[in-house]
């Protein structure tokens, strides 16, 4: 246990830290990567949709009772925490620039830097819009007609699997997720690289290979996550009902023989 006064200096050391310009950037590039760290997982996981619906229920199964159930709450907390930390850092800096700033500059400089960073903050709240309606949808599920379903080879369990491809079934709902999604890749393709820049990982040698970087996980997420909602908008990923059959026909291509299901 500290004591009294170790706690004080814990705590004014901080303080200290946080109200230093170079300790909110560390904040928001290490909360940063916790996220991206997530994204990648999340998109991981839900491309197990592909797989059919016993592997993607059994994933989400896994995640609910790992650790007894306490894991997805410990997991919770920490990304809760890195988003809330990475948000009020952010907000924090932008205010501490402007006063800096007492003079305005006669022309605005901010035209020559790329789009991507210029609408950080626009890209920024409208990921933060997104995640909270994304909760309501999948995970709170405000719908009755999501929350109700039931994995049919096994009905003691939701079913995610056919939650996700009936959650999709709204245009309105995929194209909300392809501008949203979109915009999260606008932030991260220069998010990514100022994590390394802060870091101070970023010199004239590692320039291009950073940049390349960022590109490839923002691509590489953007096609992850979007190519859910595009392909059952199309409806080449539909739920074809049935039970817990290894390998049901979730994925159907036009041309191709129909699965056994
Ligand atoms: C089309 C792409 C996506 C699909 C299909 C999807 C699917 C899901 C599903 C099914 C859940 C609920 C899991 C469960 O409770 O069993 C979930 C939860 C969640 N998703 Fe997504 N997701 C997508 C994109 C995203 C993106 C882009 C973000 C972040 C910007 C995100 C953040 C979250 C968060 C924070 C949770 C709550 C985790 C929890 O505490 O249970 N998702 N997602």
């Amino acid at each position: 246990m500290l004591k009294k006064p170790q706690m004080n200096s814990l705590c004014r050391t901080l303080l200290r830290f946080w109200n230093s310009s170079i300790g909110k950037k560390l904040i928001v590039a290490l909360t940063g990567l916790m996220l991206v760290g997530f994204l990648l997982g999340h998109m991981a996981g839900n491309l197990l949709i592909f797989q059919g619906r016993e592997d993607l229920n059994d994933y989400a199964e896994f995640l609910h009772h790992m650790l007894h159930g306490w894991g997805i709450w410990i997991f919770r907390l920490g990304i809760l925490g890195a988003f809330v930390l990475h948000i009020a850092a952010t907000v924090s800096l932008v205010r501490q620039n402007r006063s800096a700033r007492d003079t305005r500059y006669a022309c605005d400089t901010t035209v020559q830097a790329p789009a991507s960073s210029r609408i950080m903050i626009w890209s920024g709240l409208t990921v933060v819009a997104f995640v909270i309606f994304h909760i309501f949808h999948f995970t709170i599920r405000v719908d009755p007609a999501l929350a109700s379903m039931k994995d049919p080879g096994d009905p003691a369990r939701h079913d995610v699997f056919g939650m996700v491809i009936k959650g999709f079934q709204n245009p309105a709902i995929v194209l909300f997720y392809i501008v949203a999604i979109s915009l999260l890749c606008s932030h991260l393709s220069h998010g990514i690289a100022s994590i390394f820049q802060t870091l101070g990982l970023r010199t004239e040698k590692t320039r291009v290979a950073i940049r390349n970087l960022a590109w490839g996980i923002t691509i590489l997420l953007w096609i992850g996550f979007l190519s859910i909602p595009f392909l059952v908008a199309t409806g080449t990923l539909k739920d074809s009902g049935g039970g817990s059959a290894v390998h049901e026909s979730s994925l159907s291509i036009p041309g191709a023989p129909a699965s056994k299901s």
